[in-house]
């Protein structure tokens, strides 16, 4: 039986809590998600996740998006946080990004059951609309997602995917560092102790946001373009 304090995020058992140092040295993150038993499955990390209390996102989000798919996937998907439809649902890319991404990756010939899908940060970010009922997507701080680290690496050390593809920015300078630019490097193969192979791509919902149709189809055409080199690379991976 788990169970995880709402500020320290130290998960214990009736036994005695076991525990272990996490990758991030940011202190909030050290504060919030600090130890989790190394035995723990990714399904108690991922109840544990939901009474998290490390960063303030949680008071205004319906609750916590973990994670979602199987410990054997090959590929790990890491988006920026869930959106309007994953806060209700409480599960990661199921709204109109994870519709594209979904086609998306059909179009790469990448099986979802090969595929984790998760975030760096685990609660909607928002802020009403000026009018109507509408949520607003406001963009996580540095903070905030180093507070949401622990259990990022939580899903890693269990999943340990061969690829592990960042999309968008905010995923790529989270696990990257902070001079990663999209624009620059996507689609490349970069050094990383964090997978044995490393990708970041666009996020599928900058593509809805494009001007118009022709842009739009090919933002797509180029974000296929990358998932089909990720379908390439764990094609030809020998680890
Ligand atoms: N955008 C994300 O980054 N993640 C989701 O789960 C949904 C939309």
């Amino acid at each position: 039986m788990l169970s995880r304090s709402a500020r320290s995020g130290e998960i214990s058992s009736q036994r005695g809590p076991r525990v272990r140092e996490h990758a991030s040295t940011d202190p909030v993150a050290a504060r919030a998600a600090e130890r989790v038993l190394p035995r723990a499955t990714l399904a108690e990390v991922g109840r544990a996740a939901a009474t998290c209390r490390a960063c303030d996102l949680w008071k205004a989000a319906t609750q916590t998006v973990f994670g979602e798919g199987s410990t054997k996937a090959q590929i790990m998907l890491v988006g920026e946080q869930p959106g309007d439809q994953e806060d209700r649902m409480g599960r990661p890319f199921v709204g109109p990004a994870g519709k594209l991404l979904d086609q998306a990756l059909a179009e790469a010939e990448i099986e979802r059951s090969k595929v984790y899908v998760t975030n760096v940060v685990k609660h909607f970010k928002w802020a009403p609309a000026e009018r109507g009922k509408r949520r607003i997507h406001k963009k996580p701080r540095y903070s905030e997602i180093q507070a949401c680290r622990p259990w990022l690496d939580e899903e890693l050390e269990r999943v340990k995917p061969e690829v592990l593809v960042c999309l968008g920015a905010s995923a790529a300078q989270a696990l990257l560092g902070k001079d990663f630019r999209v624009s620059r490097q996507r689609g490349q193969l970069i050094h990383s102790p964090l997978a044995p192979h490393v990708i970041a791509t666009v996020h599928p919902s900058s593509i809805l946001r494009a001007q118009d149709d022709e842009s739009r189809h090919s933002q797509l055409e180029a974000f296929i373009q990358d998932l089909r080199q990720v379908a390439r690379v764990l094609k030809h991976s020998v680890h």
